[in-house]
């Protein structure tokens, strides 16, 4: 949220940031501790902190008891109610009435359900469809632990198809648009790690069509085992994605390596650099590959382009971040690398056009 509305902190439109599964504001669990912010409350907060004023928040529920706490925790927080709206609507009824107001805002859409109910394909099309000119996020976290369950394959198999498995067979070809599910959850037999990825990856394609920058992050059980859902994102904006590459890249192999050393005395002195292997060879390897490629035309590549080429590359995204990405560049140029310098400040910034050498 912070680098996200500092973007746009400068930018004139009004942004609207929804927040349809909003659950209660705070809540406690074994890893966060007693009162841990939820979504809407860190949303908030952090929209006062950049973009005062500028800004309308929709949250839902349909949990009285959620929606209760929330308009309270709201008010603790000192958020007025006429910026940030918590409603008792579900997802679906909240989707459709703010689609209803929408001309040129901004808009942030967020949607963290427990299950798949409310995240039905048609109820995001107001979003993905609108214009590209007009800046559009939507982040869906889908759950794929009860994918196997949903999908009832034993059922199906014993000739059983009963009322509540065709319903749930239903929600699922709702919200993925299609009954393409089926081939992947009641096909060949896969592992349920590669149904999930394949699940994922085939929701993913959906949006394809709208919008320019699509992924998605895995994300285990606490324990670090099973992956419990995926954090699925679309785009218009290149910067979304380099974003959201460093944050998932971070936060993944942070999560790995604290449940790695949980309880050991070396806990705390591990970083995930320590532990997770970087691989720095195949990425020279990509940076050298991609540029050979991308500079056959009449231009050469800009840092900023080569680094999203390299990210859009499938089994790269969240494999480095920028940061180390920036190192490596910063050591090749000289022997490996030439930068030609077109914003004249001497800097190797993300502007540079990079060629290898000897290739000019
Ligand atoms: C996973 S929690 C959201 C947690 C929240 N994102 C956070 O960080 O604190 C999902 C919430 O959505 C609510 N919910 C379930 N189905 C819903 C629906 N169809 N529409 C709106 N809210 C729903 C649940 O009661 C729960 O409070």
């Amino acid at each position: 949220m912070p680098a996200y509305l500092c973007k746009l902190a400068t930018k004139g439109r009004e942004i609207i940031l929804i927040d349809a599964f909003a659950g209660p504001g705070v809540y406690e669990n074994e890893e966060t501790g007693p009162y841990s912010k939820g979504s809407p409350i860190i949303m908030c907060e952090q929209a006062e902190k950049h973009v005062r004023g500028k800004y309308q928040a929709y949250f839902g529920n349909v949990n009285r008891q959620h929606h209760k706490r929330l308009a309270a925790e709201l008010q603790e927080t000192h958020i007025s109610p006429d910026v940030a709206h918590s409603t008792l609507l579900s997802s679906n009824d909240l989707l459709a009435e703010v689609a209803g107001t929408l001309t040129s805002q901004t808009v942030f859409l967020y949607l963290d359900p427990f299950g798949y109910k409310g995240c039905e394909f048609s109820s995001l099309r107001p979003f993905f469809l609108r214009p590209s000119f007009f800046s559009t996020e939507i982040m869906v976290n889908l759950n794929v632990a009860d994918l196997p369950r949903l999908a009832a394959r034993q059922s199906i198999q014993d000739g059983e198809m009963t009322e509540q498995v065709a319903a749930t067979h239903r929600l699922l070809t709702d919200v993925l648009n299609g009954d393409w599910w089926k081939e992947i959850l009641l096909g060949r037999v896969r592992r349920q790690d590669e149904q999930a990825e394949e699940i994922i990856k085939g929701y993913v394609s959906q949006f394809a069509g709208s919008f320019r920058f699509t992924g998605y992050c895995p994300v285990p059980d606490m324990k670090g085992g099973r992956i419990k859902y995926y954090i699925t994102f679309f785009s218009n904006h290149p910067d979304a994605l380099v974003l959201h590459n460093d944050n998932m890249c971070k936060a993944y192999n942070e999560h790995i390596v604290k449940v790695r050393w949980d309880g050991s005395m070396f806990a705390d002195q591990r970083t995930w650099k320590d532990d997770i292997p970087r691989d720095y060879d195949l990425l020279d390897h990509m940076i050298f590959s991609k540029l050979e490629k991308l500079n056959q035309g009449r231009f050469k590549t800009s840092k900023e382009q080569l680094w999203l080429a390299i990210i859009t590359e499938p089994g790269c995204f969240m494999k480095w971040t920028k940061s180390e990405y920036n190192t490596r560049i910063k050591g090749l140029v000289g022997d490996y690398l030439v930068f030609e310098d077109v914003t004249k400040t001497g800097r190797l910034n993300d502007k540079a056009r990079l060629y290898a050498r000897g290739t000019a």
